[in-house]
């Protein structure tokens, strides 16, 4: 660690002052990476949506941002990124549709390691094929954040899990090096950098989604059948949160797929239609969480909502368990 970082560390959880950390982080990677190009893996999340636009801001066509739809992003999450970051900010963004190309490889693999193991693998020859097509790229970026070194151990730290947002990415290119915007900065600052720099309030506040996406809350095999099911019923109880503006009470909600069929009745008809679950839960530093306390009128208006909406999905469960000894994710 340089004398500048230590600098910076040493500033870590005083009150941070959003504008004129914006210009000196422009200034700092105008000075490390002049005129060379940079290559980004851009998620949709908050770490990686403020490190891009940062980053234009500072070296503007000599970013490149990779996206990477492998599949098992929310709904309409592809369409929203291109949108705000290649429509809004003018972004240098390639995004590549690779769901097929996931799925196939996913296919008949039911074990929640392989299937980590197997979107994580393919994430990274995706992003590799993608940069060999760009020529000499110098510097790789990253949305590493604060509380990431902390949790891989690093600046004497003990290490509580491996941090995996960017584990995987590959080292091998042939990289000089990296930039890393927001490392020094907690969850709460790249909040506010990124509403400083203009992105959406939406963007900016979204709940952490895993990299491997809903692959972790689609059990069993992951099918297209099956994730779509997922991401609607997903949209419906994210939506409802947001409209009884219980949003803002949990750190995370979402919906998973269980793989289970049951029978249902629709239109005087019969059904065999898959469980949805619904989890929302409470948490500071993702290591505990409690369960939402949801008010139950909402909950069974959900339930209903999904059941009845959402072709292929009949019966709908609360899931109560607090971590430990659940995890947060099912997978
Ligand atoms: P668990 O399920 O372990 O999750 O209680 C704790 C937090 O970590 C997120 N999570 C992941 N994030 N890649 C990620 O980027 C992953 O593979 C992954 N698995 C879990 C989870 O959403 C929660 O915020």
């Amino acid at each position: 660690m340089n004398k500048a970082e230590k600098e910076r560390l040493a500033k870590v959880g005083k009150k941070l002052n959003v504008k004129a950390y914006i210009k000196n982080e422009i200034e700092a990677i105008r000075a490390q990476v002049g005129d060379k190009k940079v290559l980004l893996a851009m998620s949709g999340g908050v770490d990686s949506s403020v490190c891009a636009v940062l980053l234009h801001k500072a070296i503007g066509k000599n970013l490149t941002c990779v996206f990477v739809d492998h599949g098992c992003m929310r709904l309409n999450e592809a369409k929203e990124v291109k949108q705000i970051f290649k429509g809004k900010f003018g972004i240098n963004l390639i995004c590549v549709s690779a769901e097929k190309r996931f799925l196939e490889k996913a296919k008949g693999v039911t074990d929640p390691e392989q299937k980590r193991k197997i979107i994580g693998g393919e994430f990274v020859r995706v992003f590799e094929e993608e940069a060999k097509k760009l020529g000499k790229v110098e510097f790789l970026g990253q949305g590493t954040i604060y509380p990431d070194i902390v949790e891989s151990g690093v600046g004497g730290h003990k290490a509580v899990k491996a941090h995996h947002n960017v584990g995987g990415l590959p080292k091998d290119i042939g990289f000089e090096g990296l930039v890393e915007p927001v490392k020094y900065l907690y969850k709460d600052e790249v909040r506010a950098v990124g509403k400083a720099l203009g992105i959406p309030e939406y963007m900016v506040m979204r709940q952490p989604f895993p990299g491997p996406g809903l692959a972790v809350r689609c059990m069993g095999e992951l099918t297209k059948e099956k994730l779509d099911i997922l991401r609607k019923a997903d949209f419906v109880f994210r939506d409802e949160m947001a409209k009884a503006k219980l949003d803002k009470k949990a750190q995370q909600f979402f919906a998973i797929m269980t793989n289970v069929r049951t029978v249902g009745v629709k239109n005087n008809a019969r059904t065999y239609g898959y469980v949805i679950a619904i989890r929302a839960v409470s948490t500071s530093q993702f290591v505990k969480a409690g369960v939402v306390e949801l008010p139950f009128k909402f909950v069974t208006k959900v339930a209903e909502k999904i059941a009845t909406t959402v072709k292929g999905a009949n019966r709908v469960v609360w899931d109560i368990t607090p971590k430990p000894p659940a995890t947060i994710e099912w997978e």
